[in-house]
């Protein structure tokens, strides 16, 4: 790269191609009109190597392991921040001031409860329905009742939608979570802080007062902000690919919550917890074995809850959550052993030349599960609570999306592999 151009050969021609820097991290190279110029595409499986847009919401950086939202390292905002501030710092560009943060807060509590009608939206799906079904289809049926907010291009709509998509995502949580266990719905109280009306509607039933735990509050608060952006990952391009097409804010969320469900990405947690407990319940599963089976190619066995596209390094998410593992355990005065299990496996893990050739570390949803378990949370709830944390993000990366004058429909091309031309048969002649 030379003068602000890289240079592209193709067959005998040079082809100079704009250069788009970044403030940190990779430089991008421009081949937006790359098909129409020369008439080929880039072949890029997975995007892993595609810039779908610019933004200065979170940058990762992979190679050193580190995180920063708005330019703010992730350790000092999980530490000192609420949850709600971090939602603002995302949304809003900075993070807020006192007064800001009482105003937000105010606003965010006065939206928390749902529909009466809704209450028989989730009466229809059957206990066994996984939570993240529900929270996914709510989320598209609240939109519904707020159809007056849905056009993208207006910005106090917008406002309004995704206020009410932060407040009202701990009711739909929590109901899906009540439905599946038989229990009645819990109305929110706008008494509380965010995490703790969110802790009351889970686990309060009619029948008695709930004492909420401070130490289980605060660290549902730093798990959810860990949770709450990291740049165009699965769930969040999703987003970002649905309201391309104008698709309401609502739509495109719910659209980004049955992207995060898949094992590869959100559901890693729940993926994570259940293969410490089959080793747990398994005698003749151990660290060695487990790590030797990952890596047999002809084993479709991986090791859930490591490896990440984007971090060759420890995921400082995941660095912060293991100390926290052990920190909320002994807090709550829980021995839990799969947490022990856990630390047997990494260990082996990164000391296994495959796992360090490769650079697999352990991502966020490692140790996440086993906090969410030692906090009372059923293994089904936990990509719930990371579609809580994450949603911020979302509405970031679609408002972002929205008022970005390059945004265009999102729309890949392909490289057709296919018959060309096909003579047709009709059905009475085919063999
Ligand atoms: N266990 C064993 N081997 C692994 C693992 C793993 N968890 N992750 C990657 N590898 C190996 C692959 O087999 C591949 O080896 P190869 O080069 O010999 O073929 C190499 O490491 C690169 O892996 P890819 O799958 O090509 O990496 P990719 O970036 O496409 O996938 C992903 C990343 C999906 C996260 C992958 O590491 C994985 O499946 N991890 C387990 C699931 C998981 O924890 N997901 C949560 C991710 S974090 C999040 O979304 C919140």
């Amino acid at each position: 790269m030379t003068d602000g151009k890289a240079n592209l050969r193709i067959g005998d021609d040079d082809y100079p191609l704009d250069i788009v820097p970044a403030e940190t991290g990779n430089t991008g190279i421009d081949i937006s009109k790359l098909r129409a110029d020369k008439g080929v595409v880039t072949f890029d499986p997975g995007f892993a190597n595609t810039a779908g847009t610019r933004s200065s919401i979170t940058h990762v950086d992979g190679e050193q392991g580190l995180l920063r939202h708005r330019g703010y390292r992730i350790e000092d905002v999980a530490e000192n921040c609420t949850f709600l501030e971090v939602a603002y710092l995302l949304l809003f560009d900075d993070l807020p001031n006192q007064k800001q943060l009482e105003e937000w807060t105010q606003t965010v509590k006065h939206h928390t409860l749902l529909s009466e009608e809704m209450k028989r939206f989730f009466d229809a799906f059957p206990r066994s329905a996984h939570p993240m079904a529900i929270l996914s289809s709510a989320t598209n049926a609240i939109s519904t009742f707020y159809e007056k907010y849905n056009d993208p291009r207006d910005p106090e709509a917008v406002s309004e939608s995704a206020r009410r998509l932060i407040a009202k995502m701990p009711t739909i949580a929590a109901w899906a979570y009540k439905k599946s266990a038989g229990q009645p719905y819990i109305y929110p109280r706008n008494d509380l802080s965010y995490v703790e009306n969110f802790l009351h509607m889970m686990f309060a039933l009619p029948v008695a007062e709930m004492k909420i735990d401070p130490v289980i509050a605060r660290a549902l608060n730093v798990l959810l902000i860990l949770h709450a952006d990291h740049g165009q990952n699965c769930s969040t391009a999703t987003v970002r690919f649905v309201g391309s097409s104008q698709a309401n804010l609502f739509a495109s969320v719910a659209a980004g919550m049955n992207a995060l469900w898949g094992p590869l990405h959100g559901g890693a947690n729940q993926a994570v917890v259940e293969m410490l407990q089959r080793f747990h319940d398994d005698p003749d599963m151990d660290a060695d074995r487990a790590i030797r089976r990952a890596k047999d190619r002809d084993d479709e066995f991986r090791l859930m809850g490591f490896g990440h596209r984007v971090y060759k390094n420890y995921d400082p998410r995941a660095r912060i959550l293991k100390k926290f593992a052990d920190d909320v355990l002994t807090t709550v005065g829980l021995d839990d052993p799969l947490l022990a299990i856990a630390n047997d496996l990494e260990k082996t893990a990164l000391d296994d030349p495959f796992f360090q050739e490769r650079k697999l570390y352990p991502n966020v949803d490692f140790y996440s599960g086993i906090i969410f378990r030692a906090l009372g949370f059923p293994a089904r709830m936990f990509t719930v609570l990371f579609a809580i944390g994450r949603l911020p993000g979302w509405i970031a990366n679609w408002k972002e999306m929205i008022e970005d004058p390059a945004t265009r429909i999102a729309r890949p091309r392909q490289i057709y592999v296919g018959e060309v031309e096909r003579q047709f048969v009709p059905i009475t002649e085919r063999p």
